[in-house]
């Protein structure tokens, strides 16, 4: 019997783990997805996921490939309604204790809100000025006095404003994969988002352009939360307080366990989670 199926059901760690239980940090959450179900062609992609987000924590989503991380973070801004136009999806969606899913609220303001930043940078094709002006077009913010401080400020806050102020009018796609990342950040915080989504932002990177992404991601905690989904458990390691672990069982994506990074990765209730942990389904 293979790892996987002697391991299909989770099950509690031995009794008798010394795991010190962290409590979660106390509060009203930002966000709160409660029991999120996405149905696609007759079967459940993830299934009664239910996750919250203290103000200024950064959660990390690990877990295998096609479990429905993806999936689960772009319900949290609707960006679903455009990756999956024919999904089902079901639950709720809380942000600062209002009802943003399901609502008929603009999916534009709530993804000022809730912005993400994607595995592969996506600068868009034209000059790094126009990048920023666009994301404050968006927020109506482009015409208004200043306009030109916060673009500044939102450089300088991804370390790129002094490498990029005389080269402003350069194509935003000629960049390095590591500058690209950093300005698609820097636009996410033109609109003072509660909560940045990314996922795997570094899985195209370099290791020294990861490395500056992750210190980032840790400052971004001063202004706002922040969900990462990434498959680099060291990196979890490094820049999460709390991890969520996603499995697969029959077919559907769950959440199997939730925890303090440093438990997760030391003592974890679940034997998949250990296993996941460990490396044992390389
Ligand atoms: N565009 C799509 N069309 C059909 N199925 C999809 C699509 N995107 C994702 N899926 C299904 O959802 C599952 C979960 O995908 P995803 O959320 O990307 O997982 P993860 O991010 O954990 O790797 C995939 O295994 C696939 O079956
Ligand atoms: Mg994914």
């Amino acid at each position: 019997m293979n790892i996987i199926s002697r391991l299909s059901e989770p099950k509690p760690a031995a009794a008798g783990h010394t795991a010190q239980v962290v409590p979660c940090p106390a509060g009203p959450p930002v966000l709160e997805a409660r029991a999120i179900r996405v149905g696609l062609a007759g079967r459940d992609i993830i299934r009664d996921v239910n996750l919250s987000l203290q103000p200024n924590e950064i959660l990390a989503i690990i877990g295998p490939s096609g479990c429905g991380k993806s999936t689960f973070v772009s319900t949290l801004n609707r960006m679903i309604h455009h990756t999956l136009p024919t999904a089902k999806v079901e639950g709720e969606i809380w942000l600062n204790g209002g009802l943003v899913f399901p609502s008929s609220a603009s999916a534009a303001d709530l993804r000022c809100k809730v912005a993400m930043v994607f595995q592969r940078p996506n600068p868009f094709p034209f000059s790094i000025r126009m990048n920023m002006e666009f994301a404050l077009k968006a927020n109506g913010d482009r015409y208004r006095p200043g306009y030109a401080d916060k673009i500044e400020q939102a450089l300088r806050s991804v370390n790129l404003w002094d490498r990029l102020k005389d080269r402003m009018n350069d194509v935003a796609t000629r960049l390095s994969g590591g500058e690209q990342q950093r300005l698609c950040i820097a636009r996410a915080l033109l609109s003072d988002p509660d909560v940045i989504l990314f996922d795997e932002p570094c899985s195209a990177l370099d290791p020294v352009s990861c490395t500056a992404i992750e210190t980032l991601i840790q400052d971004l905690k001063q202004r706002c939360s922040v969900i990462i989904v990434t498959h680099n458990l060291a990196q979890a390691r490094r820049v999460s307080d709390r991890c969520a672990m996603f499995w697969l069982r029959d077919g559907s994506g769950e959440v199997i366990e939730t925890g303090p990074t440093d438990r997760i990765m030391t003592a974890p209730n679940h034997e998949i989670t250990r296993a996941y942990i460990n490396g044992e389904f390389c």
